[in-house]
């Protein structure tokens, strides 16, 4: 094993705020996955910490509620020595009445390198990037990107391209399942996966799939799991958002199952390589039958999480150091 990771200089990083996966080049994507896959190794040591970020500080602003968001990008600071500051909207100010701008323009005083927000308007960070001075990272706005599920999705795809027989994620065949209509997640990996090379199946009921999918997103709509499943390699399975919903849009949890729910029988659909994603949190039973979530083979959702500290700290590092990036060195 080695002790030291070193992080070596490709393309250069140019943007300060990584607001979502639309937009991004392939060797935008290429170099973080590239920087992720350096850094994972210090998340495999004993003494699991290393000097870059030294003197940084990351605000985690955390409007929605989080489990592997939050903790990866905390622990993903503090892993390479940055000071980490962790804020929920209901410890905040903002449930005495301060606007997210007024709130913002506070914590930017304090001077921070880097802040990590989770808001649940799409949109907010758009409007957020005009005024603030430090790094912008969008951890999930609304229904509308988050840019750091797609990387780690993506790095934990690209794991498993051997046991697929290819190299590369050009020409794979993923097949997103589920309620995209609320989901930044599907967004977020339909722009990164296209730009990577995949070829995208949005699978769902025509209730849970958004107007002009197919143009908006570069992907083909399935209305049967039968069909869109037919041979994919990935199936990625999103978690039906009942807190986004206004409306009835499936008449039951029970009939949602039933009709769309990931469980042996359909799984048999894809290739026998296929693996079983999932962002979490899982509904067992809900959208994702509990035998496929824990299957020692196909499912890699538990891979995703361990894949979303590495890419959270490619992500801080590019964002702090640009291409400055001196390496990762190993602490005394
Ligand atoms: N996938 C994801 O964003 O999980 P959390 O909501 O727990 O952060």
């Amino acid at each position: 094993m080695t002790h030291s990771a070193v992080v070596t200089e490709q393309s250069p990083w140019r943007r300060k705020h990584l607001l979502g996966m639309e937009g991004l080049t392939r060797e935008e994507i290429r170099l973080l996955l590239d920087t992720a896959l350096s850094l994972r190794e210090v998340n495999r040591r004993d003494i699991k910490k290393v000097p870059t970020l030294r003197g940084k500080t990351v605000i985690n602003l955390f409007f929605e509620n989080s489990t592997r968001t939050r903790t990866s990008f905390e622990l993903a600071g503090k892993r390479m020595s940055a000071d980490v500051i962790n804020i929920s909207a209901s410890s905040s100010s903002v449930s005495k009445g301060e606007t997210l701008l007024d709130t913002v323009a506070n914590l930017q005083a304090m001077n921070p390198d880097v802040v990590v927000m989770r808001h649940p308007e799409s949109g907010a960070h758009a409007l957020l990037a005009r005024h603030i001075e430090a790094a912008l990272v969008n951890a999930g706005d609304g229904r509308h990107e988050h840019p750091t599920q797609a990387l780690l999705d993506l790095l934990t795809i690209e794991d498993h391209l051997p046991q697929m027989g290819r190299t590369s994620l050009d020409g794979l065949t993923v097949a997103i399942c589920g309620d995209v209509l609320h989901s930044r997640v599907a967004r977020s990996n339909a722009f990164a996966l296209r730009t990577m090379g995949a070829s995208v199946r949005l699978v769902g009921p025509p209730t849970l799939m958004p107007a002009h999918a197919e143009e908006a997103l570069g992907a083909r709509v399935y209305h049967s799991m039968a069909e869109g499943l037919a041979d994919v390699d990935v199936v990625m399975v999103l978690r039906l958002q009942r807190e986004r919903m206004s409306a009835a849009y499936v008449p039951s949890v029970r009939e949602y199952f039933a009709f769309w729910g990931l469980n042996e029988s359909r799984l048999a659909c894809a290739a026998p390589h296929a693996i079983v994603m999932h962002p979490g949190p899982i509904n067992r039973g809900v959208e994702i039958a509990s035998d496929v979530a824990d299957h020692r083979h196909r499912s890699v959702i538990l891979d995703q999480v361990s894949n979303g500290l590495a890419v959270r700290m490619a992500v801080l590092y590019r964002l702090c150091l640009g291409s400055q990036g001196k390496g990762v060195q190993t602490l005394p």
